[in-house]
């Protein structure tokens, strides 16, 4: 008989997710994607990475090309931190911005930095899935805070803190997958609550600079700099694929994080830093950015144009003020694996809202309106219009 070598807890832990699943049902001919988190294929500034990139490898051939410190490109950290201090608030310097591989990888970091397997660890119900499914590799107990439109439900955050979890891990602007943002009163009793607690809070702002009427809020980093990470990341505005992200850490954990990113992969990608760091310099960014949230407000407009004229009464669904998913309801009592199914045989893929809770959202989807062409999202409507006046009619 043939053995083969058992696979550690970990790998067993590690949860199921369905969005690299769904990348490859929506790559399928024929198929439109209201699923994925993509951007914009046609938002990307291509012509001016282009130009950073002959620059950057011009102007020094070697440099780009070599090893450089765990923590990442100074010239990068520094201008991160100067945006922090600017834009969000918060007080930071270079040194206390890591480079990672996309935010993403600031997940696998922190877990294995603070939980070991029965650890508490709070996140918000519906929550990113990816982010969630990166911690389970760690085994904590999780239990779930509910998020409505004001952001998570101060409540039951409070009574989940009481149970002393390790990590509390949320999204205030633009949450993936609901899209709502927390209220300026919900920030302020969050940091109240988290402060001082013991109870590290990761603040995921993915999606902060695409608020289409600029920032929603304050910064829970800026407000309890001692006890948040705040993790951020190019991916949604320059690119996903040059995999730039960062996380902004207190003081008290720096030389810890350091040692962990080096374990894990000696640095993240200098030469991908070193263009994003020659685009910002070279480019204006702000303007950049304001030319994305035109892109994808006007990008919202028109798929929340085709709601209306294409889904039943008997649907529900919000109307995000930035980010690029708008959160879809059945009926109450229904379960959308149908309306999935059903997206399915008429070629449409949408990703549905279950995976992301803990408990609950049976009869909610997510939907992107970033990534399908103008095209695409009025005739992907008219298939999940079909699909729902058949399964739930008015
Ligand atoms: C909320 C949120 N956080 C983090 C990420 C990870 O992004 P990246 O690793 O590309 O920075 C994503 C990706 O979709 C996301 O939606």
């Amino acid at each position: 008989m043939r053995v083969v070598t058992p696979f550690s807890r970990r790998v067993d832990d590690t949860m199921e997710s369905f969005i690299m699943g769904l990348v490859e049902v929506a790559a399928r001919p024929g198929m439109i994607s209201f699923a994925t988190g993509l951007p914009d294929n046609d938002l990307f500034g291509t012509d001016a990475l282009v130009r950073a990139v002959g620059d950057v490898l011009r102007e020094d051939p070697a440099g780009p090309l070599q090893y450089d410190t765990a923590s990442g490109f100074i010239p990068l950290r520094e201008y991160i931190a100067s945006r922090c201090r600017d834009v969000l608030g918060v007080d930071a310097t270079y040194e206390d911005v890591i480079m990672t591989n996309g935010s993403q990888e600031c997940f696998d970091q922190l877990g294995k930095m603070f939980l070991d397997r029965g650890d508490g660890m709070v996140v918000e119900n519906p929550g990113y899935l990816g982010a969630i499914q990166s911690f389970s590799a760690y085994g904590p107990r999780f239990t779930g805070v509910d998020v409505g439109e004001d952001g998570v439900d101060v409540a039951q955050l409070e009574e989940a803190l009481s149970h002393d979890p390790k990590l509390f891990y949320s999204i205030p602007n633009h949450q993936n997958p609901s899209g709502n943002s927390y209220s300026d009163a919900v920030r302020v009793r969050v940091a109240d609550l988290v402060r001082g607690s013991g109870c590290l809070m990761i603040e995921d702002d993915a999606y902060g600079e695409l608020g289409y009427g600029g920032r929603v809020g304050r910064t829970m980093k800026s407000m309890a700099p001692d006890d948040v990470v705040l993790t951020g990341s190019f991916s949604k505005t320059i690119s996903p694929g040059m995999r730039v992200g960062w996380m902004v850490v207190p003081e008290w954990m720096r030389a810890e994080a350091n040692r962990n990113l080096e374990a894990s992969c000696l640095q993240s990608n200098t030469f991908c830093q070193k263009v994003v760091h020659r685009f910002l310099m070279d480019n204006d960014y702000d303007l950049f950015l304001d030319g994305l949230r035109r892109g994808y407000m006007e990008k919202k407009r028109i798929f929340l144009e085709a709601m209306e004229e294409n889904l039943p009464g008997t649907m529900r669904w919000n109307d995000p003020d930035g980010g690029m998913f708008i959160w879809l309801r059945s009926p109450e009592g229904t379960d959308a694996t149908a309306l999935f199914e059903g997206a399915l045989d008429e070629k449409l893929v949408v990703m549905p809202g279950k995976p992301f809770h803990v408990r609950g959202g049976a009869n909610t989807v997510r939907l992107n309106f970033a990534t399908p062409s103008e095209e695409q999202i009025h005739e992907g409507m008219r298939r999940l219009g079909r699909v729902c006046r058949r399964l739930y009619p008015e």
